[in-house]
């Protein structure tokens, strides 16, 4: 999984430049806020706090018109699954009017439906169809940046004096020429395209195709409220916000520092620390102005950010300062970061979590539409599903509301493109061969074991593997010891369970390769052991007695305190 890594790196390159913005420390909270925060075991908590969220990628889904492509009846036409499933929530990506350079995430109508994905009409039906299952629905909103195709970008780009031309970032070359900054963008080593017409370039933090929009203007900021109003009124429960550590840039045209390391994917570029282009103070201000607008309709809707931090301290000014203002759940990536499956680095990760955020409500998160999917990030000794396991009772048990990926439950594999001519991500056909794209997590969800795995009549966007005749849904329902009913049941157990929704963490030390927590809230106690080693390890731990949950055998009563745990052993006890 060499190349995969490197996208994920890739992604990961914004954390190196986190510098710039002023991070508050856990310490210099006010005493009463920490404790108003502090509502682990607060019952009145609103829905999403400890929910369960399941991210939903729409062109991957179900396709239900046979071109080959999911769509928004798909969705709705599979609730049913994720309420067997036990989900809370779902996150859709972009499925609005968008040329699809980056898959919806270049979008040219914020307030409509690609017809690739069905109608608003559609829209309607879904939200309709997932809150009469108690499934809420979250939907994602791309502020940094629109489509190059969006009318307000064909208007802006028609002349220096359009009056839309300050709808996006544009500057002069620099004095002798090319660039006005030596601004990387996430996907290419520059982040400025030449506007030959007008002879000024535009700013993108990620392809040519998606120009950042100006955000300092307040028209465009007024319009993008428009859009969540849009959406709000359509009955969403919340947004998760794309790409928010790039919301501005430095005014000064100065050069970010330059750092020792290369880019990943072999361009030879060095890194550079995104002093100037990300996470800066109007970001944050901008974020809390969204929160009051969400606040101000009923039924708890939600705001969660996307910004990877490299640490916990990192997120803090996502949550602002005062009670109501930042977002309400900035997504926590900090689980993504380990390569190797480690006890002691996961234990970090949440240790930091825990003694930084000191309460605030959070996430976990393990896969996503831009990672290599979960069960090929880590060695597994031979015992891939096994750590499938492991991973997901460590995810569903922690403190904070889970992210699934979609095909996460069921193992799905990385499946890259095997030639370049194959190839869909355009960041995949630039870096060929040492980074071959995000296709290969974004492969079809598969349902059954027929041709397409029951996700389409028509040819799949993106290849399905051979291992799909037995990893799809429907096999693996009917197999007790599956990887899909071990979530199913795990999903079971927090859903019935006020201690694995709200009860407090503390972290255990029992064994330096064994994660261990436990989870208590009023009287009652579980605890996670999670043996990260590829070995038996044998821990002793008092007040418990009853396996509820387990990857290697059947739950049971405890007989003694010392317990053996075999390689990779996952066990949720009272
Ligand atoms: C983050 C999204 O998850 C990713 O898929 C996208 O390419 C970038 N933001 C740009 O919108």
């Amino acid at each position: 999984m060499e190349t995969a890594r490197a996208l994920w790196r890739l992604f990961l390159v914004g954390v190196l430049g986190c510098g710039g913005a002023p991070l508050a420390p856990a310490e210099s909270l006010p005493r009463e806020a920490s404790a108003e925060r502090s509502s682990a075991s607060n019952t009145d908590a609103p829905w999403w706090q400890g929910a369960v969220f399941y991210e939903v990628y729409p062109r991957s889904f179900q396709d239900t018109d046979g071109d080959g492509i999911g769509d928004l009846p798909g969705i709705t036409e599979r609730l049913d699954y994720l309420e067997w499933l036990g989900v809370d929530a779902i996150w859709i990506t972009p499925f609005y009017p968008s040329p699809q350079v980056d898959f919806g995430y270049d979008v040219s109508g914020y307030t409509d439906v690609d017809p690739t994905f069905g109608t608003l009409e559609d829209f309607d039906r879904l939200i309709a169809e997932a809150h009469g299952r108690h499934i809420r629905v979250i939907v994602d909103v791309v502020l940094n940046h629109s489509s190059d195709q969006h009318p307000w970008f064909v208007e802006a780009r028609s002349g220096r004096d359009s009056p839309r031309r300050d709808w996006y970032v544009w500057s002069d070359p620099a004095t002798g020429g090319g660039p006005p900054t030596n601004w990387a963008s996430i996907f290419e080593p520059s982040a400025w395209t030449l506007d030959e017409r007008s002879g000024q370039y535009y700013y993108h933090a990620f392809y040519p195709e998606q120009p950042d929009l100006n955000l300092r203007n307040p028209e465009v900021v007024s319009a993008l409220e428009d859009v969540l109003r849009f959406w709000l009124e359509r009955g969403v429960d919340g947004f998760r916000l794309d790409a928010v550590a790039h919301l501005f840039e430095s005014i000064e045209l100065e050069d970010n520092p330059l750092l020792d390391a290369l880019r990943p994917g072999g361009d030879e570029e060095p890194l550079q620390e995104h002093v100037h282009t990300m996470f800066l103070p109007e970001g944050y201000r901008l974020l809390g102005r969204l929160r009051r607008l969400v606040d101000a309709y009923p039924g708890d809707r939600v705001l969660i950010s996307e910004a990877y931090t490299e640490d916990a301290a990192g997120l803090l000014p996502f949550y602002d300062d005062g009670p109501t203002d930042g977002v309400h759940l900035p997504f926590n990536f900090l689980l993504m970061a380990p390569e190797a499956l480690s006890a002691p680095r996961f234990r970090e990760r949440i240790r930091d979590a825990s003694e930084t955020l000191q309460g605030r409500p959070t996430t976990w998160v393990l896969g996503n539409h831009d990672q290599p999917r979960i069960v090929d990030r880590f060695d597994h000794g031979g015992e891939r599903l096994r750590v499938a396991k492991l991973l997901a009772l460590m995810l569903l048990t922690l403190d904070g509301a889970p992210f699934l990926y979609y095909g996460d439950e069921i193992g799905m594999v990385t499946t890259e493109p095997q030639s370049i001519e194959d190839v869909r991500d355009p960041v995949g056909r630039r870096y060929w061969p040492e980074n071959k794209g995000r296709d290969g997590e974004r492969t079809p969800m598969q349902w059954d074991g027929t041709l397409h795995a029951g996700f389409t009549d028509g040819t799949p966007w993106l290849p399905i593997p051979t291992s799909a005749a037995g990893r799809n849904v429907k096999a693996l329902r009917a197999s007790p010891g599956s990887v899909l009913m071990f979530y199913r049941r795990a999903l079971e157990l927090r859903g019935a369970s006020p201690v694995l929704r709200r009860g407090a963490l503390t972290l255990l030390d029992v064994d330096p390769e064994v994660l261990a927590y436990r989870r208590q809230h009023e009287a009652e106690t579980y605890v996670v052991l999670l043996n990260f080693a590829d070995e038996p390890r044998t821990v002793s731990l008092e007040g418990v007695s009853e396996v509820l949950l387990d990857n290697v055998r059947e739950p049971s009563r405890l007989e003694t305190a010392a317990i053996q745990l075999a390689p990779y052993e996952a066990m949720l006890l009272r």
